[in-house]
């Protein structure tokens, strides 16, 4: 087989963001080919747009997806030509003592955040015979790509495809953010700031697992209203002193979701928890930002703050997990799946996401 050429949506750090077609390869061993059926745009897709994380090299974007398998490389057991996939795009290597301990979204052997499949190579390459590069190992804002046999995890047949796009990551992070990373607890209370696709997903795993109350935080009213339909009991104006609310209103929260990415807001979350309450920063903020804590606060009244990769989630296990509670009706994912946009308005899609307009834009290649 030869390459086969596809239209992707490319960020190039010195032109920007832009239309082309590219060169796929074929799968080589340990990989899987796929024909893309829809791609959620994500803010981790617009961090690189916005230069909040630097990219060196010209990007396919894209990292939230779900389509068909086409072709498997040589030794692959896991998939076949046919089967409906969702993308992770974490894919762990499989072999280091993380990946070996249960705990791949910790994994240090994957070169998804190299932007690279696992052999250091893209499947990607220009007009000009150059390469582009996969974002996140996978540059999903495209009708073809190759990815690591760890990264496509096969869903039914029956899950509809944008709803699979959001499993790839917002749902995957957000649930996972409540079930894994906090393991929250029915009747613990929770607050969460932000709630674009990431946040949402937060407010959906704490209604899922009984959490109340459940205080949704956002500049954007549509937004909020989004989460009120999702399971929050309270609504608050960003503008507002939230952690003021949460203490006199809640004794102070048990769970505080960061969902943004911002060092002011996360600054803020300690003084919103209870004693023995946690922080949990799912938003990634711009490369090499700091922020501060009262630390004698922290250590006095036992407050934690975890970090969150990917929702805490093994991808080949909760991300099947999600399919099957959606599909039984647990998850209204309907809802989250916003604009559905062809490839080739994937700019308005980024003025979507930066405008808060709807819910998550789904681009269908
Ligand atoms: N931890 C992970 O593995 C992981 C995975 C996916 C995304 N992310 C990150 O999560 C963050 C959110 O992603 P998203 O796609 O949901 O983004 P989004 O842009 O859709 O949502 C962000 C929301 O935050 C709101 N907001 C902005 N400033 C605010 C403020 N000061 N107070 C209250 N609300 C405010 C916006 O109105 C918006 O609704 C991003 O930083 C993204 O990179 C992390
Ligand atoms: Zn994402
Ligand atoms: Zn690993």
């Amino acid at each position: 087989m030869s390459s086969q050429l596809t239209p992707a949506i490319v960020f190039d750090p010195v032109t920007g963001l832009d239309m082309r077609d590219v060169a796929v390869r074929p799968a080589g061993p340990g990989e899987v080919a796929i024909e893309v059926r829809a791609a959620g745009v994500c803010h981790s897709d617009l961090h690189i747009v916005s230069g909040d994380w630097p990219a060196d090299r010209p990007l396919v974007l894209g990292h939230e997806a779900a389509g068909v398998v086409t072709a498997t490389g040589p030794d692959i057991t896991s998939v076949q030509p046919g089967d409906h996939v969702v993308l992770s795009w974490f894919a762990p290597c499989r072999r280091c003592n993380r990946c070996a301990a249960g705990q791949a979204w910790l994994c240090t052997g994957t070169k998804a955040l190299a932007n690279t499949l696992p052999n250091g190579s893209t499947p990607f390459t220009g007009a000009d015979g150059a390469e582009v590069w996969p974002y996140l190992g996978l540059g999903a804002f495209t009708g073809r790509l190759v990815v690591p046999e760890s990264a496509a995890v096969r869903v039914p047949d029956e899950l509809p495809f944008d709803i699979g796009a959001l499993l790839g990551c917002s749902v995957t992070t957000g649930v996972g953010a409540v079930m894994n990373t906090a393991d929250v607890r029915p009747g613990q209370s929770a607050v969460v700031i932000g709630t674009g696709g990431v946040g949402l997903s937060v407010v959906m795993g704490l209604r899922l697992l009984g959490a109340d109350p459940i205080v949704a935080v956002d500049l954007s009213a549509e937004r909020l209203a989004l989460a009120r339909r999702f399971g929050a009991t309270h609504t608050l104006d960003g503008a507002e002193d939230v952690a003021v609310w949460c203490q006199e209103h809640l004794g102070g929260a048990d769970y505080a979701f960061e969902a943004i990415g911002s060092p002011k807001v996360i600054e803020t979350l300690p003084r919103m928890l209870a004693p023995g309450g946690a922080a949990v920063l799912v938003g990634m903020t711009p490369t090499g930002s700091t922020g501060s804590f009262d630390l004698f606060d922290l250590a006095d009244q036992g407050k934690r703050i975890l970090g969150c990769n990917y929702g805490s989630s093994v991808g080949e296990v909760d991300i099947p997990k999600l399919a099957r509670l959606y599909l039984s009706g647990l998850l209204p994912l309907d809802e989250l799946v916003g604009r559905t946009r062809p490839l080739a308005e994937a700019a308005q899609a980024f003025a979507d996401l930066r405008s808060n307009t709807g819910a998550r834009t789904v681009l269908r290649p």
